[in-house]
């Protein structure tokens, strides 16, 4: 099975979910390719079975211009897609947190809810990020 974590991250805290999701899907004895929006080349993401794609949130609720032209250049709307984000509740409260997560959970159709982590997800988050992601691969060796 291929998976494919992409992620846009400035200071960190969303490549540390990725790094998360990664150690579990790992853990399942498949090997992801990681690939960070904006740095690494264009990837073709119809090789894969399924797919993690992350963002923060930013400019009141929105969705980073650079993750917007990942989905652009992505071109259509893969249907094995599930979001990760991280956000911080400082900016706008409940209503503005983590909403990228929620457009491109919806944009996508995303079978799967899309997981919200406030800053860095190490500590009491990590927990989170492994239930979430199992959740996703659970469905994803079911169907393979
Ligand atoms: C100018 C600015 C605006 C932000 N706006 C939001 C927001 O609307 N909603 C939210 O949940 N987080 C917001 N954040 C918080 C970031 O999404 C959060 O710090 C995130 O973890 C950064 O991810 P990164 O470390 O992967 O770059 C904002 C941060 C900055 C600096």
């Amino acid at each position: 099975m291929k998976v494919l974590i992409a992620y846009l991250s400035y200071s960190g805290n969303t490549e540390e979910v990725a790094e998360l999701i990664a150690d579990n899907v790992r853990q399942h004895g498949i090997r992801p390719d990681m690939h960070e929006i904006g740095l690494d080349a264009p990837v073709d993401v119809r090789q894969y079975d399924y797919m993690f794609f992350g963002t923060f949130t930013w400019d009141k609720g929105s969705t980073p211009d650079e993750f917007k032209d990942f989905v652009l250049e992505i071109g259509y709307k893969p249907d094995n897609v599930a979001i990760f984000g991280t956000g911080d509740t400082q900016f706008g409260g409940d209503a503005l947190f983590c909403r990228a997560v929620d457009k491109l959970a919806h944009f996508y159709n995303s079978r799967w809810s899309g997981l919200k982590i406030e800053q860095s997800p190490r500590g009491t988050q990590e927990a989170s990020v492994k239930q979430w992601t199992e959740g996703v691969l659970a469905d994803a060796i079911i169907f393979a």
